[in-house]
């Protein structure tokens, strides 16, 4: 959509003004990244050596997001960074947790064989949760383990709901203080399966998260699927995909193989923050876009960082509109891990409507529509049938969702407005 389009050019210029403040106008033909940078900006660009997550956990979320912007321009300069990196299956941890909270641990290579052997495995539905960055921080785990255990609180509801019945078990290892609400013990949930792919994990170094190839990795996921699907006798009707950053293209490229092979598509992809990409290969589309699932939804969460304003999905939601980073987040990787906060407080059970969102291109024009079009619920609920870009307001801490704003839509601006 034009929208996007000129949020990207904006996102250029904005990198350019920065890099060049003496250059005020620009033609389409100074829009060269080579005449934007100066030469000492190109040279105190860092090479993906000199990267790491750790240097961008450091920085401020506007200094990270504009080191990352250098870094994207200049691997584009002369559009000669190719992937290189492909981790092999038999390296990409696996886990299924099964019902109980028990881990079944394997790798890719053999994650069919071992749902094979759980008899009930894929009866309900399947959500395949791919990392995107290596459990390097106390940020990153903490996210990833919120998203698991919020799938962990959904899937085992009938059961928590039976036991609630009973006197309450003091051990009970799915309840803190934090996360729950009565509002659970109404809750409708479906039961399922979550399969833990680790992709992150084999990305120990800034360089091979750049240089991954999301391609060759996506297919290779693909085939994994295909098999599942075949073999396991999992339905692609009840597969989601929820991947983190980088790993929302690998799940692009996923389902594109997935329906290349057996002219079906995969339920649904849910993109967290979707990356921007670094390396790609020559003459060729890249990257997760509508129609690699029936229904693509992505939340983004550090567009101009960690993460990129193009839209790639059905519906794609910008919390705040598009940013550096979102509120409360202190670095890139931060605001990045956000969207994987966001979604797996919207997967709580009792919590699906935290984050009603309307469209809107800019977050002056949502305070300013007081919800125009139709309202949607951001995360696990959204609704499949629409399409376009949607904005919402979020909170700095957790709880992030404002589900005040569908209950009480006019008085709640009336409130913040002025
Ligand atoms: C990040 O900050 C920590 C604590 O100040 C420091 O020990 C570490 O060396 C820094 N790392 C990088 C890559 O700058």
């Amino acid at each position: 959509m034009r929208t996007m389009k000129t949020l990207c050019l904006l996102a250029c210029i904005v990198a350019s003004v920065c890099a060049a403040p003496n250059q005020k106008q620009m033609s389409n033909q100074e829009l060269k990244p080579s005449k934007w940078l100066t030469s000492h900006e190109l040279e105190s660009t860092p090479g993906l050596d000199e990267m790491s997550l750790e240097r961008l956990e450091n920085m401020s979320v506007d200094k990270g997001a504009k080191l990352l912007r250098k870094l994207y321009h200049v691997a584009h300069i002369d559009d000669e960074l190719r992937p290189s990196f492909v981790p092999s299956a038999s390296n990409i941890p696996v886990a299924i947790m099964k019902p109980n909270g028990q881990k079944i641990e394997t790798k890719l290579n053999n994650l069919v064989s071992k749902a094979k052997e759980l008899p009930e495995f894929g009866d309900d539905e399947v959500t395949i949760f791919i990392t995107g960055l290596p459990q390097t921080s106390p940020t990153i785990t903490k996210a990833t383990k919120k998203l698991v255990k919020a799938y962990m609180q959904r899937y085992n509801l009938q059961q928590q709901q039976k036991d609630s019945q009973q006197p309450r078990n003091k051990d009970n290892e799915y309840s803190s203080s934090e996360e729950t609400s009565d509002e659970w013990k109404s809750a409708k949930t479906n039961s399922g399966d979550l399969v833990i792919i680790d992709l992150g994990a084999t990305l120990t170094n800034f360089k091979r998260y750049a240089l991954l190839d999301i391609e060759e990795t996506g297919d290779m996921l693909g085939k994994v699927l295909v098999r599942l699907a075949d073999e396991a006798d999992v339905p692609h009707e009840i597969i989601h995909i929820v991947a983190q950053g980088i790993a929302s293209h690998v799940a692009g490229a996923a389902g594109n193989q997935f329906t290349q092979q057996t002219g079906h598509k995969l339920r649904r992809i849910t993109a967290l923050d979707p990356s921007k990409i670094l390396a790609k290969h020559e003459n060729t589309l890249t990257g997760l876009a509508r129609g690699d699932a029936e229904f693509v939804d992505a939340i983004h969460t550090s567009a101009y960082g960690m993460g990129t304003t193009i839209r790639v999905g059905d519906v794609d939601f910008y919390p705040n509109g598009p940013s550096d980073g979102v509120p409360g987040a202190e670095n890139v990787v931060e605001a990045a891990m956000r969207a994987t906060r966001y979604y797996a407080e919207s997967v709580r059970p009792g919590n699906e409507r935290n984050f009603p969102a309307v469209p809107a291109n800019s977050l002056k024009q949502y305070k300013q529509n007081n919800g125009f079009g139709k309202r949607t619920y951001m995360g696990i609920d959204v609704d499949y049938d629409l399409e376009g870009d949607y904005i919402l307001q979020v909170d700095a801490k957790c709880p992030f969702g404002q589900r005040a704003t569908a209950k009480k839509q006019t008085s709640y601006h009336g409130m913040h407005q002025a």
